[in-house]
């Protein structure tokens, strides 16, 4: 522990991880303030001077780059604390007291900073996790409130507040819908605020998700020049600030979205915030992104660094419309194909309202007995008789309003009681701030899964946003209707955490009508996500392109379905870029299709741990150009897997004419080609064993020769002696 001792002694903190540092210092009235974010200097000691070369004068220093900006006294910048205290002041001013710096674990290194209003029992902390090798930093608050009897109300409460001295900001932000997700912008941020926010209280991603890159000086690249990629740890409503300040260099304000949701903090009880991760790198996007991938491998995604169930899923083939006899007669072609499990989606419950289409039945979790007479469990058992295993579709925290959950439990849900009900997608939210409905909740799952041992994978839905945000138990508790938005998302992580002691192993896939929720802390219960509805593989390669930003590819469960009416291959090949898996019928495929889907899974049981566990690069930009290139390496460089698709499917436009430069290889070795993933009949675009040294392949690189004919090339590399 180190502290203050001098009166206003000035403290220098340096965060560090293997390439970077952020400095933090204190100023002569023990305000912390950041004076330091960049590649890590050679010399710790150097790092107290690094203010003395910065002329922000003294009026304005402290405040602009305020290591948690107070509001209410002399700041007029966007705070990120504000409060009300007991006696209704509102104002706050934070003065460092202490910091001490942990290690957690081999790698993992934890800086705490201690700040107190000298006015008022007000504390925070500010914490910073490096996990040094990944050079990935988790910063989150704890505001505490040391009023021994009276609450305080936190208007705003944000996780991170940070501050870049540089000359231009790009920001590369997304926007998009169901079925469009993911689609980027990026442009200069001018004087002012720009913000990212989300108000849709659940399925919080679906326009817009915490997630964003950050380019200082010139718009970002891949491989060249300084980068932040950014993303809030947080399942509901967020709200990032970047704020051009009087400088032109950037504050940036990240946290819950303080909108409708002032909380009231009782007398001795503390606030911790979400936490705000971010991957700093001063070579590109390639890199931070990477880091990330590593970081959330190693650290955050449940079974990481294991392997993933390849599957068979129902929704696209059969929607609501199957019984017993269809689904298993499905079972049959999940083994042809050679899949490992077969998921069960919508549609197999509800009796008094039966869930025959998206107008009934959520929240009443029985099997339709009309549909599935013998129940999950007879599916369970056919399905291993078949030689595959099975998994099955919740949404569990919606209900219908036609449905005998609605009849029953009206209290659950969240509305407005004297107001119109107003619907998304035909329902509504259940009140996850209701401890019976948090219970309720998890006991679906645990129903399924203590009736069916043997369930080994689950598909968790969520289809709607939070409209009318009313609860009605919060109002019988005599809480405040504003913390609504905040205790919904702790409920739903009490029941996420409950769920996980129980059943730590089972693989999760969290879905929300497509990635309308796909953050790092709901990722830290499940093992992957669904990108999106959309399966049109030209769509996927896309929104699959911009996911790799931030995800790595074992969390990506693309499928190949009908959607579109490009060749299988096609679609086989877009869909393993990921966990790949089919919803289609196969018996309806012609034996041609049958027989490339079969092999292609093969080859891929072959190449997908370097899928999945290997580092991911961005060879060819698909909104630069008219083809796509990814590949992944493995760590020790000695084998890797390209995929290359011709993305603009225009008249003419036959091939790349330059050839794909690789990276992540060993220029001293040799590396033996060969295309994988070829239809039946199909020529490989080159002869089979070509062999070109690392140096020739990162330097020169390897025509790809995409054509109409052959749109996407899956190529396996492997080290030769
Ligand atoms: C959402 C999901 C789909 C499917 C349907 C079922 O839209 O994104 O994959 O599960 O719900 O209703």
């Amino acid at each position: 522990m180190f502290c203050a001792c001098k009166l206003n002694a000035q403290v220098t903190i340096v965060v560090k991880s293997k390439d970077n540092a952020l400095a933090l210092k204190t100023d002569k009235d023990s305000l912390l303030y950041i004076s330091y974010f960049g590649a890590a200097l050679k010399e710790d000691s150097l790092y107290k001077r690094v203010s003395d070369e910065y002329r922000l004068s003294d009026a304005n220093n402290s405040m602009t780059n305020n290591a948690y900006t107070p509001a209410g006294t002399w700041n007029l910048l966007e705070p990120a604390l504000e409060i009300e205290q007991a006696d209704g002041n509102h104002s706050v001013e934070l003065k460092y007291v202490s910091h001490s710096t942990k290690t957690e674990k081999q790698n993992v290194f934890l800086t705490s900073v201690v700040l107190k209003d000298p006015v008022y029992p007000v504390e925070v902390i500010l914490n910073y996790r490096v996990y040094f090798n990944e050079n990935i930093i988790e910063q989150w608050s704890v505001i505490k409130n040391n009023n021994p009897k009276k609450a305080i109300r936190l208007d705003k409460y944000a996780s991170a507040n940070l501050y870049f001295a540089r000359d231009k900001f790009f920001l590369r932000q997304y926007h998009g819908g169901w079925a469009g997700e993911m689609k980027p912008e990026e442009h200069e941020l001018t004087a002012g605020i720009k913000t990212l926010d989300s108000k849709l209280g659940t399925r919080a991603n679906l326009f817009q998700p915490p997630s964003f890159v950050l380019a200082f000086n010139k718009p970002s690249d891949e491989d060249n020049g300084e980068v932040l990629l950014g993303t809030l740890a947080w399942t509901g409503n967020f709200k990032i600030d970047f704020e051009k300040d009087g400088f032109n260099n950037l504050r940036l304000i990240a946290g819950i979205n303080p909108y409708a949701s002032q909380y009231l903090l009782a007398a001795k009880s503390s606030f911790e915030t979400p936490a705000f991760i971010y991957a700093y790198s001063q070579h590109g996007v390639g890199t931070a992104s990477r880091n990330m991938h590593r970081w959330a491998r190693n650290y955050k995604i449940p079974d990481g660094n294991g392997s993933r169930q390849t599957l068979l899923n129902n929704w696209e083939a059969t929607y609501f419309d199957f019984d017993e006899s269809k689904l298993t007669g499905l079972f049959k072609g999940a083994k042809e194909l050679g899949v490992d499990l077969f998921l069960l989606d919508d549609g197999w419950f509800g009796n008094k309202y039966p869930r025959n289409d998206d107008r009934a039945g959520l929240g009443d979790w029985q099997e339709n007995r009309k549909k599935l007479p013998n129940g999950i469990p007879f599916l369970v058992n056919e399905a291993e008789k078949a030689g595959i295993k099975f998994g099955i579709w919740v949404e569990p925290e919606m209900v219908n309003p036609k449905s005998e959950l609605y009849e029953k439990h009206r209290d659950w849900v969240i509305r407005q009681p004297d107001r119109k009900e107003y619907y998304f997608r035909n329902q509504l939210v259940l009140d996850l701030t209701n401890p019976d409905v948090q219970q309720y909740v998890f006991s679906i799952l645990d129903t399924l899964l203590t009736k069916n041992p043997k369930l080994a994978f689950i598909k968790w839905d969520c289809n709607a946003v939070m409209y009318n945000a009313h609860s009605a138990y919060l109002q019988k508790k005599n809480i405040p209707q504003s913390h609504i938005y905040v205790e919904y998302v702790k409920g739903l992580y009490q029941v996420l955490e409950r769920f996980r002691k129980k059943y730590p192993d089972i693989h999760m896939m969290l879905c929300s009508g497509g990635g309308g929720r796909a953050d790092y802390k709901a990722l830290s219960y499940f093992t992957e996500f669904w990108p999106s509805d959309n399966t049109d593989p030209y769509e996927r390669i896309f929104i699959q392109w911009e996911n790799s930003y931030f995800f790595p590819a074992i969390t990506s469960c693309n499928h190949v379905t009908d959607w579109s009416k490009t060749s299988i291959k096609f679609r086989t090949d877009v869909a393993m870029m990921g966990k790949a898996g089919f919803d289609i019928v196969v018996d309806k495929l012609s034996a041609n299709d049958k027989s490339f889907a079969v092999a292609a899974l093969k080859d891929y049981a072959s190449v997908n741990k370097i899928i999945w566990h290997g580092d991911m690069y961005r060879l060819v930009n698909p909104w630069k150009n008219s083809t796509a290139s990814l590949m992944y390496a493995s760590a020790d460089r000695s084998s890797a897997v390209i995929f290359n698709y011709l993305t603009d499917r225009r008249y003419n436009n036959n091939s790349s004419i330059d050839p794909v430069k690789l990276k992540g290889l060993d220029p001293a070795k040799n590396y033996q080609l060969k295309e994988i993933n070829l239809y039946p009949g199909q020529n490989a675009v080159f002869s089979a064993n070509k062999v070109l040294s690392g140096d020739f392949l990162m330097n020169v690189g390897v025509n790809v020769r995409l054509s109409q004919s052959h749109p996407s090339v899956v190529i396996e590399v492997q080290q030769v002696p």
